[in-house]
């Protein structure tokens, strides 16, 4: 099977890539990403030279370079690529009108006209907007997006709806709750308060901290993509979370307290406006009928993720300093050079 991911050296997009390289041994993957801030290579470092992978420098929103990369003959698509961080949003929304919505209309386009069989969008729980203190949204959830991120979101998704009512595009939309783990970019809630604390400097909390989110573990989150991609059924929407919400000062406090430094490094700022104060979503559907569920445990992920970056420090201050954007330059320019314009390596 030979599976298009786009996205595939940002967070979830890049241990994607490595669970199914190491679980599946039929799989091809094609990386297409088009290296944003977020992009990063060395989440793959230790699989660029596997022969069931390639990559391709490649932005979603340009027509051209998408058929390009689909007239190498694929399976199924995971659509990952996308603008993903909720303050940048606020600060300027354009970019992520274009790439979340142009980008996954320019993909449906190429999936419809190169018939492709299976298209999976990765959306997210924001679509939704946010759940009250006893909600736990299920797939039939109006959606109403609050941030211009979450907004860009729920329009590619209504874009995917279309395109499968209309053109009969075989596809699956996902929407997750917030993800943690391994090669996360430090601008995100976990990482960021892992990095900071490991280097002593103050634990931005926004507001009163007592916002909750769904944290699934990365790994969880994989084998439901893996899992959808084997037995999911076109035209469906799955919901993916934990189930078990938690506030933003209870996981704060658990990474400090893994890191054995002191409270006194939180450090109460000014909310984010419109902030999304819960997120909770019923994954029963996805349970039921594919019979997936998450195996990892907070606590457990949690002990991993804060141990993981421990151990990484040389990619956090890599990923911090802005060094990890000379890695592609270093390793992978010549390489592209040998890419035909038909997408095959020569
Ligand atoms: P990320 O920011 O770590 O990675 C995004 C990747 O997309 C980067 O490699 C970037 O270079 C690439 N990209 C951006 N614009 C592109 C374009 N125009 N063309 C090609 N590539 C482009 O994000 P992530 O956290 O890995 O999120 C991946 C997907 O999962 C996103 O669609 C996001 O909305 C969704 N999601 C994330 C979470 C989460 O907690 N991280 C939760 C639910 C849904
Ligand atoms: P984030 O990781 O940005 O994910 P999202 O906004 O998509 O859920 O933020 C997670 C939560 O943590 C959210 O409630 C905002 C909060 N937060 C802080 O309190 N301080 C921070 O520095 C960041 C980045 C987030």
């Amino acid at each position: 099977m030979k599976i298009l991911v786009t996205g595939g050296a940002g967070f979830i997009g890049s241990n994607f890539i490595r669970h199914m390289l190491l679980e599946c041994n039929d799989v091809e993957i094609v990386n297409f990403d088009k290296l944003t801030y977020s992009g990063n290579l060395e989440n793959l470092a230790d699989l660029a030279e596997n022969s069931r992978y390639q990559f391709v420098r490649g932005d979603i929103t340009d027509a051209t370079s998408v058929a390009e990369v689909m007239a190498q003959g694929l399976d199924a698509i995971v659509n990952f690529a996308a603008e993903t961080h909720v303050d940048r949003s606020i600060e300027n929304a354009a970019p992520f009108l274009h790439s979340n919505v142009m980008g996954t209309l320019t993909v449906l386009e190429a999936v419809r006209k190169f018939r492709i069989k299976l298209f999976i969008q990765i959306s997210t729980d924001e679509v939704y907007g946010s759940a009250g203190a006893n909600d736990s949204f299920t797939e039939d959830q109006i959606l109403d997006p609050r941030s211009p991120y979450s907004a860009s979101k729920a329009a590619a998704d209504h874009l995917v709806n279309a395109y499968a009512h209309t053109y009969g595009v075989a596809a699956i939309t996902l929407r997750c709750t917030n993800n943690y783990g391994p090669y996360q970019f430090p601008e995100k809630l976990i990482p960021l308060m892992i990095a900071n604390a490991l280097e002593g400097k103050p634990l931005p909390v926004y507001g009163d901290g007592m916002q909750e989110r769904d944290w699934l573990y990365v790994e969880d989150y994989c084998r439901a993509i893996a899992c959808v991609l084997k037995t999911g059924k076109p035209g469906e929407v799955y919901n993916v979370s934990s189930g078990t919400p938690t506030a933003n000062l209870v996981v704060i406090k658990t990474i400090l307290k893994m890191l054995g430094k002191p409270e006194s490094l939180i450090q109460f700022v000014t909310d984010r406006p419109g902030h999304d104060r819960r997120y909770s979503l019923d994954s029963s559907k996805l349970r039921r009928e594919l019979g997936w569920k998450p195996e990892v445990i907070f606590e457990e992920g949690i002990g991993r993720t804060v141990d993981w970056y421990r151990k990484n420090q040389l990619w956090l201050q890599r990923a911090r300093s802005g060094e990890y954007r000379n890695y592609y330059e270093r390793h992978y320019t010549r390489r592209e050079e040998t890419f035909t314009k038909a997408g095959t390596k020569s």
